[in-house]
C-alpha cells in the first residue's frame, strides 16, 4: 500500500494528507477547487513547521513529505493509480454517494475505498459501489496530526482482510485504530454529540453560562476543551447534522437537537469557521471570548 488518494482538501483532508505524507506515503490530494488545494498545501506546510519547531520533524523530513503530495482538480486523474482512497469531502450524503460512484469507476478495482465520514452509514456508501467488501470507514479526529485515534468502521459487507489492512495502516501512521461496527454515530459521535447537546441544553435552560459549563468539564473532567468550545471547533452545523443522524437512525427523542443549536445554525453562527458560536473568534488571537449574546 503506497499510493494514497485523499478526496477533499479542507481541514480533515489536508490533515489526512499531512499524516500520510509524513509517514512516507505518496499522496494525491484531490479537490474541485485549485485555490482550496493551494490553501491546503500552505496549511500543511505551516502545521509541519509547528512540528519542526518542536523538534518532532526535521526540516529535511518536512521538505520530503511536502514533495510526496501532488494535487489534482480531476478526480479521475487523482485516483487512477490509488491503492487506497480516503474520501474527506463535505459531510453531505448525496455528495458522498456521488463521489463513491465515481471512485468505483475510476480507481483500480483492487483499491480500498475509505470514507472519513463522521456519521454517514458506511453500509449505504458501500452499496453504491461494485466492491462493498472493499469499502470501510477511516474516521480521523481533528486536528489530525495531533489526535491519536482512528475509528475504523466496518460496513455490513466489509471484509476481514480489508479491515486488517486498514488497522495495520493506521498503526503505520502512529495512530491507535479502534474497530467498530456501522451503526448511527459509530462510537465517537454516539457518545460525544449527546454530551455536547446536553451542554447546550444546560446553557439554554439557564443552569449556567458558557464559560461556567466549559470550566466544569475542563477542570472537573480534565477535558482539553469544554463541550461548548469543542462544538464551536467541530462546527455547530456539523454537530447538528450528526445529532439528526442519531435522532433519525435510532428514532429516540433523547437525541433531539437542542432548539438553541438549531437556531444558531440557521442564523449562520456556526462556531470557529464563521467567527462566532458560543465564543467569538478573532484571526491570530488565542483568547477565548464568550459571545456577547451569552455574556451576562
Ligand atoms: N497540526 C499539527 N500540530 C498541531 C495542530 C495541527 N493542526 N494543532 C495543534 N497542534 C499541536 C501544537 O503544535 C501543540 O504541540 P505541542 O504539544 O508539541 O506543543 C499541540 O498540538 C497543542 O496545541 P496548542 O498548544 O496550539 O493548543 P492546545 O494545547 O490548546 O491544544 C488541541 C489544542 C490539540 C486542539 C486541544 O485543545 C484538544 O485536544 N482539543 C480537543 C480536540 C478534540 O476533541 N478533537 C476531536 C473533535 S471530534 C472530531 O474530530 C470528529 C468528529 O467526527 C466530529
Amino acid at each position: 500500500m503506497k499510493a494514497i488518494s485523499v478526496i477533499g482538501s479542507g481541514t480533515m483532508g489536508n490533515g489526512i494528507a499531512h499524516v500520510f505524507a509524513q509517514h512516507g506515503y505518496h499522496v494525491s490530494l484531490v479537490d474541485i477547487s485549485a485555490a482550496q488545494l493551494e490553501k491546503a498545501i500552505t496549511t500543511i506546510s505551516k502545521n509541519m513547521d509547528r512540528q519542526v519547531s518542536k523538534g518532532t520533524l526535521s526540516e529535511s523530513e518536512k521538505v520530503s513529505a511536502l514533495a510526496r503530495i501532488i494535487t489534482f482538480t480531476s478526480l479521475e486523474d487523482g485516483v487512477k493509480n490509488a491503492d487506497l482512497v480516503v474520501e474527506a469531502a463535505t459531510e453531505n450524503m448525496s455528495l458522498k454517494l456521488d463521489i463513491f460512484r465515481q471512485l468505483d469507476q475510476f480507481a483500480p478495482s483492487s483499491a480500498i475505498l475509505a470514507s472519513n465520514t463522521s456519521s454517514i452509514s458506511i453500509t449505504k456508501i458501500a452499496a453504491v459501489t461494485k466492491r462493498p467488501s472493499q469499502v470501510i470507514g477511516m474516521h480521523f479526529m481533528n486536528p489530525v496530526p495531533v489526535m491519536k485515534l482512528v475509528e475504523v468502521i466496518r460496513g455490513y459487507a466489509t471484509s476481514d482482510e480489508v479491515t486488517e489492512i486498514i488497522m495495520d495502516l493506521s498503526r503505520n501512521l502512529s495512530k491507535e485504530p479502534v474497530e467498530v461496527n456501522d451503526y448511527p454515530g459509530f462510537v465517537a459521535n454516539r457518545i460525544l454529540m449527546p454530551m455536547i447537546n446536553e451542554a447546550i441544553y444546560t446553557l439554554y435552560e439557564g443552569v449556567a453560562g458558557v464559560s461556567e459549563i466549559d470550566t466544569v468539564m475542563k477542570l472537573g473532567m480534565a477535558h482539553p476543551m469544554g463541550p461548548l468550545q469543542l462544538a464551536d471547533f467541530i462546527g455547530l452545523d456539523v454537530c447538528l447534522s450528526i445529532l439528526r443522524v442519531l435522532h433519525d437512525g435510532f428514532g429516540n427523542p433523547k437525541y433531539a437537537p437542542c432548539p438553541l443549536l438549531v437556531n444558531m445554525v440557521e442564523a449562520g453562527f456556526k462556531g470557529v469557521k464563521t467567527g462566532e458560536g458560543f465564543y467569538q473568534y478573532t484571526p491570530g488571537s488565542k483568547d477565548l471570548v464568550v459571545s456577547p449574546r451569552f455574556s451576562k
